[in-house]
């Protein structure tokens, strides 16, 4: 996995993905001659449960590397000498059931913070706005481990929105969540992308999440297929039961 800096940094933050391949032992997952992610893109990624999607994420992330290819990195504020430039921290990965550190809520939310450099009146008001966008006031003092499913995917989501991410990706982020929780957590992506945030959202059905993607990525018979007409909820539920609407239009 090769890692470029060298652009000034007025280029657009973005990860770019060359000749991809990935197997499994003797498995091809799947391979892909291109794909290109960078900071305003908001991406549907779309494929059945099995076909490739979290192991994509994770390879544009640099938490694993393809069996081919070369995943490169263009606009990101080169790191000091001393620090290693790889790929790590630069489009961040939200897994679906999200790690949390052993302690509070408020915790969850302020240790990310430690690392940015911020003015106190900064530091006060994201978290105030990331509690009140995830509506954690309630939670607060709760132990991270005592939340449900969607109270988890909220605060991985504010707790990331905090750290202010140029990329990032979101697996299944409302997949058996309540439907409040899913509500909360359309918002709070809404929010991310108005901030400009470059966003991957994985599902592996059409649903609300998808009206607010721009480019559509779909992974069928183990190629990926990038387009910008993103399926709408409406044309799905009409083709549920078959894959020939997307050959025809992507
Ligand atoms: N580390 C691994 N070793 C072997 N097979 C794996 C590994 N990780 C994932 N797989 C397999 O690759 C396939 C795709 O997995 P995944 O990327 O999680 O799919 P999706 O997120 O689309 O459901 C699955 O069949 C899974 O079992
Ligand atoms: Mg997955």
């Amino acid at each position: 996995m090769a890692s470029s800096n060298s652009l000034p940094t007025s280029t657009p933050v973005q990860i770019h993905a060359q000749n991809v391949l990935m197997k499994f032992q003797k498995n091809t997952l799947f391979r892909v001659d291109e794909l290109n992610f960078k900071q305003g893109d908001v991406i549907y990624l779309q494929g059945d449960n099995g076909s490739g999607k979290s192991t994509l994420m994770k390879i544009l992330a640099g938490l694993i590397k393809p069996t081919e290819g070369v995943i490169l990195d263009q606009g990101f504020t080169p790191k000091p000498w001393w620090q290693t430039d790889s790929l790590l921290g630069k489009a961040v990965y939200l897994h679906q059931h999200p790690y949390l550190f052993d302690g509070s809520v408020k915790y969850n939310l302020t240790y990310a913070l430690n690392q940015l450099k911020l003015t106190p009146s900064e530091r006060s008001s994201r978290i105030k706005q990331a509690i009140n966008m995830a509506q954690l006031n309630d939670l607060l003092s709760h132990h991270a481990s005592d939340l449900s499913g969607g109270e988890r995917q909220r605060l991985a989501i504010a707790r990331a929105w905090i750290t202010q991410p140029k990329l990032l990706m979101l697996d299944e982020p409302i997949s058996n969540m309540d439907k409040h929780s899913q509500r909360l957590v359309l918002a709070m992506i809404n929010q991310l992308k108005q901030d400009g945030t470059g966003l991957l959202i994985s599902s592996h059905q059409t649903c609300g999440l998808t009206a607010l993607c721009q480019q559509h990525w779909h992974i069928k018979q183990r190629t990926i297929h990038t387009s910008m007409h993103v399926p709408t909820v409406e044309t799905v539920h009409q083709t549920n039961t078959t894959e020939l609407h997307y050959g025809t239009t992507n």
